[in-house]
C-alpha cells in the first residue's frame, strides 16, 4: 500500500493528474462554502486544495528525545536471568538499555521529548493543530496518553489520538501526519513515540526481558511550499502473524495458553525471520514510489531490534552496514520509540544534513511494517541561541506552566460545577410506573393507533375466561 504521493507530485494533493485521483477535477477549495476553512478536526472531510493552492509538503522541522536516566547493563540482567553478557552481545548487539524509574511513566518521556521537539522546531504548543502517539505501553487504553501530553502541553488547538502498530506506530504515525498536512486540512503536527516496555516484560523470560528499554522520541511536521519532506511511504500489514509478538489485554474471551495478561510475549526466531526479508522489500517499493535509487539515500534509519537484522538486511540489499543507522547497544528496542531516538542521535552526528534523504523502516507486532522516505529539510531550524529564541523558549516555557494551573483550574471547575448545578439533565427523570419496581426497564411508548389495534386483537383474558 502507497500511503502518499510521489516526491513531486503534478497536482496540489499528492494524487493523480486530474486533482483528486477519481477522474474528475477537485471542486473544494478548503473552504465549506461560508468562508470558513474546513478541516478533519473540526468534524468534516479533509479539504482538497483547489488547483490555484500551492503544493503543500509536510516537513520535519523539528526532533527531541528523552530516555530515563538508569542505566541496566547486560551484566546487571545477569542476575535477574540465566544469561551472560557475552550472549546478548553476540546474539543481538545490545550492551545496555534505559529503564524508567518509579516516578518516570510513558506520558513523562513522551512529554519530555515532546517539549524537546517544539524547542527544535521553535514553535509554540499552542500552534500544534495534531498530536498523534504511536505507543504499545499506554497508562490506559483510554484516554490516550495523547490525550494526556496534549494536557501537559497545553497545545489547546490540538486533536489527539494514540496509534497501535507496535514497532512500526512511529511510522504509521508520521505518515497520517503527513497526509493531513498535505491535503491542507492541518498546518503542524507533533508525532510522538513513547514506550515503557519494561513495564511489560515477563523478567523471568530470559529471551524477551534481555531485548527491550524505555523512552521516547518526538517529532514537529509543518506544512510547507518548498518541495521535500515525506517523499514516499509503505504501510503494511499481515495479522496471520498475530500471534507471533504481543501484549495480551482484556479483550480476549479466553486468554492464549501461555500467555500473560499484560506481558510481551515474541516468538524471537520467526519474528527475526520476517524483519529481514521485510526491510529489504519495503525499502525498495518506498524508494520507488519516491523515484530514488538507493544511491541517492544518505541514511537508512531503521527499527533498532537486532543488530543481526540490521546486517542481514544490509547484505540482501547490498549495501554496506554503515549505510544503516544504530544504537541499539546503548538503547537496546525500544518499539514504537526506537526510530525517533534514532534519527535524533543521527542528526546530532552529523549524519543527517539539510536536504539529505533519509530512509525510515519499522517492523514489528501485527505483523506489520512501515517505510517512510523523507527528504530533511533543506533550511536547517534554527540553532538554539539568539535573543529570540530565548524569548520564545520563554513563552513556551510560561505556557507549560499556564498549562499545569489550567489542568488544575478545570478539574476543580467541574467538581464545583458538578456539586452546585447536580444533574445536567435534572428535569428528565424517568417517571416511574404504577406497579413497576424502580430498576425495571421503562415501557416503551407506543402510537396509540397501534395500542387500540393491538387491543383488538388480543382478547381480553376476563372476557375469554367468561366464554368458557
Ligand atoms: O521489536 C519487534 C521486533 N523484534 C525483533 O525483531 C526480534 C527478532 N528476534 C531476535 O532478535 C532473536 O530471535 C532473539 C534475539 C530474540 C533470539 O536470538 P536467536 O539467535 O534467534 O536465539 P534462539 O531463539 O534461536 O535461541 C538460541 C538459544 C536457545 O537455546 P537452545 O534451545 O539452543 O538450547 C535459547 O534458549 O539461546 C537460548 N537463549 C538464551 N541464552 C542466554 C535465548 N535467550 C537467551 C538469553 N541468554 N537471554
Amino acid at each position: 500500500m502507497n500511503g502518499n504521493g510521489k516526491a513531486h507530485p503534478p497536482n496540489q494533493n499528492g494524487n493523480t493528474a486530474n486533482g483528486n485521483g477519481n477522474g474528475h477535477s477537485s471542486e473544494h477549495n478548503g473552504n465549506n462554502g461560508n468562508g470558513h476553512k474546513t478541516g478533519f478536526l473540526a468534524g468534516s472531510l479533509p479539504s482538497r486544495p483547489s488547483r490555484t493552492q500551492p503544493t503543500r509538503y509536510a516537513h520535519i522541522v523539528g526532533w527531541g528525545m528523552k530516555v530515563p536516566d538508569k542505566v541496566v547493563t547486560n551484566a546487571d540482567l545477569e542476575a535477574v536471568v540465566e544469561t551472560s553478557d557475552e550472549w546478548i552481545r553476540s546474539r543481538t548487539g545490545i550492551q545496555e538499555r534505559r529503564i524508567a524509574a518509579e516516578r518516570d511513566s510513558v506520558v513523562s518521556l513522551g512529554f519530555e521529548a515532546a517539549r524537546n521537539a517544539l524547542d527544535r522546531a521553535d514553535i509554540l504548543p499552542t500552534e500544534i493543530d495534531l498530536i498523534i502517539v504511536a505507543t504499545s505501553t499506554p497508562e490506559d487504553i483510554y484516554p490516550s496518553t495523547a490525550c494526556k501530553i496534549q494536557n501537559l502541553l497545553g497545545a489547546t488547538k490540538a486533536g489527539a489520538f494514540d496509534l497501535s502498530a507496535a514497532c512500526s506506530g512511529f511510522v504509521y504515525a508520521l505518515n497520517m501526519a503527513s497526509q493531513a498536512i498535505r491535503s491542507g486540512s492541518i498546518e503542524h503536527a507533533l508525532v510522538i513515540g513513547t514506550e515503557v516496555n519494561s513495564r511489560v516484560m515477563d523478567w523471568n523470560d530470559r529471551t524477551t526481558c534481555i531485548l527491550f528499554g524505555d523512552g521516547a522520541g518526538a517529532v514537529v511536521l509543518t506544512s510547507s511550499e518548498d518541495p521535500g519532506g515525506l517523499l514516499s511511504c509503505v504501510l503494511g500489514a499481515d495479522g496471520s502473524g498475530a500471534d507471533l509478538l504481543g501484549i495480551p489485554t482484556v479483550g480476549y474471551s479466553a486468554l492464549p495458553e501461555g500467555k500473560l495478561l499484560h506481558k510481551l510475549h515474541m516468538n524471537g526466531r520467526e519474528v527475526f525471520r520476517f524483519a529481514t526479508h521485510i526491510i529489504h522489500e519495503s525499502i525498495e517499493e518506498a524508494l520507488e514510489k519516491a523515484d530514488l535509487k538507493m544511491a541517492d539515500v544518505a541514511l537508512i534509519v531503521p527499527h533498532q531490534a537486532n543488530q543481526r537484522i540490521i546486517s542481514a538486511a544490509a547484505r540482501s540489499l547490498n549495501v554496506p552496514e554503515a549505510l544503516f543507522y544504530s544504537n541499539l547497544h546503548r538503547y537496546g528496542n525500544t518499539s514504537a520509540a526506537s526510530i525517533p531516538i534514532a534519527m535524533c542521535e543521527a542528526e546530532r552526528e552529523g549524519r543527517i544534513l539539510p536536504g539529505d534523504n533519509v530512509v525510515l523502516i519499522g517492523f514489528g507486532g501485527g505483523l506489520t511494517w512501515a517505510t517512510a522516505v523523507v527528504q530533511w529539510h533543506k533550511v536547517a531550524p534554527p540553532k538554539p541561541q539568539g535573543m529570540s529564541y530565548k524569548l520564545s523558549q520563554s513563552r513556551r516555557e510560561v505556557l507549560y506552566v499556564f498549562a499545569f494551573w489550567r489542568d488544575k483550574f478545570l478539574k476543580s471547575y467541574r467538581r464545583w460545577e458538578a456539586r452546585l448545578k447536580g444533574s445536567p439533565t435534572k428535569t428528565a427523570n424517568m417517571r416511574q410506573e404504577k406497579g413497576k419496581p424502580a430498576d425495571a426497564p421503562p415501557t416503551p411508548a407506543r402510537r396509540p393507533d397501534a395500542a387500540k389495534a393491538e387491543r383488538k386483537a388480543t382478547p381480553e383474558p376476563e372476557k375469554e375466561l367468561e366464554k368458557n
